[in-house]
């Protein structure tokens, strides 16, 4: 009889006790972290989508061997909770070491005040749903003063949090951005400032002040990096900061903050970086069905290239539009090999090749689950080591969930307030 393939939730939880970490459970939650992260990272490092054989398959035939029998739809199913997935070792292991050094809980919320009806007409549904959520968990000693919205889009967020009567700054650089938010504040009755700013320029030094409280939802990489630096060298007394696209750096490898971080041996590459972001809300079925015939394309493409250019290594493509979806297969994988400078393929069986680009597409996605167990550790690290920073400069840290993960799998938030 067949074993069903996906295992229970509360089961692998009750060996988790999930909390907000603050204070001293910071660095050994960092470190264990640091350890099950390098001890491990021949299994998450290297890319299905640009290998033929992971060179972890030798030591662990048989997981590779159970992964590559599923289907593209089995892979599919487990996606969002590879920790469920009953595979053979040492994937189950590894499983319930992820979700246990993962454990994290909810910040605890608050009631806020009702808002103007139609406050939120313009504002995208889970955009909205963030912001509230986002909004909900802010609780600092001190009573907020001033809001300083960081890269604020049209400032939603900002424009939320003062309704209750503080001022507000917000800071984005894009031109449109700002006049749109500058117009949505005045149509909502408040004297915020909307100040077109680039925040990794040297004069955005100059807009923080003691008296503000930094928010950023999901502003990325190095745009939320900057604001940590910058507050803390400003003296703000409080800021809260979801982060998320942790590989939109400017470097080529991870530059850490903290002591711990620094002192670790884990070295990230913008590559790496980009593993947390791998987990994806649900698309619609359209928009699935493109990204798998894209994606089988290319690695149907990656067997012709290596063949054309007579070396078993992949070679990196450029982005395409979707228009090349819905070109003939040979003239696709002629037109991008003209593209590439490769040889004009000869001509064989296309229909068979493509075939072959969706059965390693299954391949891959399977194969990605062991690596997709390191997704949420990785972020956590990445979390940790702001917070470490954060605690270094004098501020008292929580790090948790502001929302759940299908309103934004991007759902982890620090708190800082100077002790
Ligand atoms: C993911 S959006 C988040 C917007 C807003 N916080 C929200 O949650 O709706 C990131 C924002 O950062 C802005 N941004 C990007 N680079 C920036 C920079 N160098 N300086 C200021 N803002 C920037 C973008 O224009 C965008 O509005």
């Amino acid at each position: 009889m067949d074993q069903p393939a996906m295992g229970s939730l509360p089961n692998l939880l009750t060996m988790t006790d999930p909390t907000v970490l603050t204070g001293s459970a910071l660095l050994p939650r960092f470190q264990a972290l640091d350890r099950f992260l390098l001890r491990h990272q021949h299994l998450w490092r290297p890319r299905p989508f640009t290998h033929l054989q992971l060179p972890w398959e030798t030591q662990h035939p048989e997981l590779a061997a159970w992964l590559r029998s599923r289907s593209l739809a089995d892979a599919e199913a487990a996606h969002n909770q590879p920790e469920l997935l009953l595979a053979p070792e040492p994937f189950t292991g590894l499983a319930q070491e992820s979700l246990a050094l993962s454990a994290l809980g909810d910040l605890p919320t608050h009631e806020r005040a009702p808002l103007p009806a139609n406050f939120a007409v313009d504002i995208p549904g889970r955009k909205w749903q963030q912001i509230q959520a986002f909004a909900a968990c802010l609780s600092f000693n001190q009573r907020p003063q001033h809001w300083l919205d960081w890269c604020s889009g049209k400032g939603h967020l900002g424009q939320l949090l003062a309704q209750d009567g503080q001022a507000l700054t917000c800071l984005e650089h894009d031109p449109a951005l700002v006049a749109a938010g500058a117009q949505l504040s005045a149509r909502r009755g408040l004297h915020s400032q909307h100040i077109e700013q680039d925040v990794l320029a040297a004069s955005a030094a100059s807009q923080l002040h003691p008296e503000h409280t930094p928010v950023a939802l999901h502003a990325c990489g190095d745009l939320h990096v900057r604001l940590l630096q910058l507050a803390s060298a400003a003296g703000c007394g409080q800021l809260a900061v979801a982060p998320c696209c942790y590989n939109r750096i400017a470097a080529s490898h991870y530059q850490a903050l903290s002591t711990a971080a620094q002192a670790s041996d884990l070295r990230l590459s913008v590559d790496d970086l980009g593993l947390p972001l791998s987990e994806t809300v649900t698309a619609g079925a359209r928009i699935r069905r493109q990204r798998d015939s894209s994606m089988a394309r290319r690695l149907a493409f990656d067997l012709l290239q290596r063949e054309l250019r007579g070396s078993d290594e992949y070679l990196s493509t450029p982005s395409l539009p979707v228009a090349w979806l819905h070109k003939d297969f040979a003239d696709y994988c002629r037109e991008l090999a003209q593209l590439k400078g490769l040889p004009t393929p000869t001509p064989r069986d296309w229909d068979a090749l493509e075939q072959r680009g969706w059965q390693r597409l299954a391949h891959v996605r399977n194969l990605e689950l062991l690596r997709n167990l390191f997704r949420r550790p990785l972020e956590l690290w990445l979390l940790l080591d702001r917070a470490l920073f954060l605690q270094q400069q004098g501020y008292a840290v929580r790090l948790g969930h502001f929302c759940v993960s299908h309103v934004s799998p991007r759902n982890l938030m620090l708190l800082a307030e100077r002790q």
